[in-house]
């Protein structure tokens, strides 16, 4: 199963940015471990600030890859253009945030992209990830 993690802007800081909010670990790490506890799967990380080069990202593994797992930062609030990507793919994607966006600032607990993804998981850190990578691999 080839899946794909796509991680929005300032989540290249995680380990340095807000770890009250974010935590202490860097994804990078992060990625280490779930490549070890997820071994049977073929695991691509991509991380951009910058709201097309995740859009093409979408694009590119949208049609041949089993699964997306979509962090998309603050653009989740305010992208209609990420919206029409993954209506656009075949993939089927999963949205994650690290934080509860729910028990935070009202700004976020709108999600331009949830209605487009196959779930939502929110506020369990970056326990997040493996959580959608279970589904996502369950699936078939
Ligand atoms: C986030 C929540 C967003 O509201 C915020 O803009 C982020 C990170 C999260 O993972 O909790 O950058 O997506």
């Amino acid at each position: 199963m080839k899946i794909q993690i796509v991680n929005g802007p300032n989540l290249n800081l995680l380990g340095k940015r807000e770890p009250e909010t974010y935590g202490k670990e860097s994804f990078e790490d992060y990625f280490e471990k779930l490549k070890s506890r997820f071994p049977t799967a073929e695991l691509h990380y991509f991380q951009s600030n910058v709201e097309g080069e995740l859009i093409n990202k979408l694009h590119e593994v949208g049609f041949s890859f089993d699964g997306i797992i979509l962090n998309a930062g603050a653009y989740t609030h305010t992208s209609v253009a990420l919206h029409d990507a993954i209506a656009g793919i075949k993939t089927p994607a999963v949205e994650v945030h690290i934080s509860n966006v729910y028990a935070r600032e009202e700004f976020r607990h709108k999600s331009l992209i949830t209605s487009k993804c196959a779930g939502l998981i929110t506020g369990f850190g970056l326990e997040g990830y493996a959580m959608a990578l279970g589904y996502l691999l369950g699936k078939k």
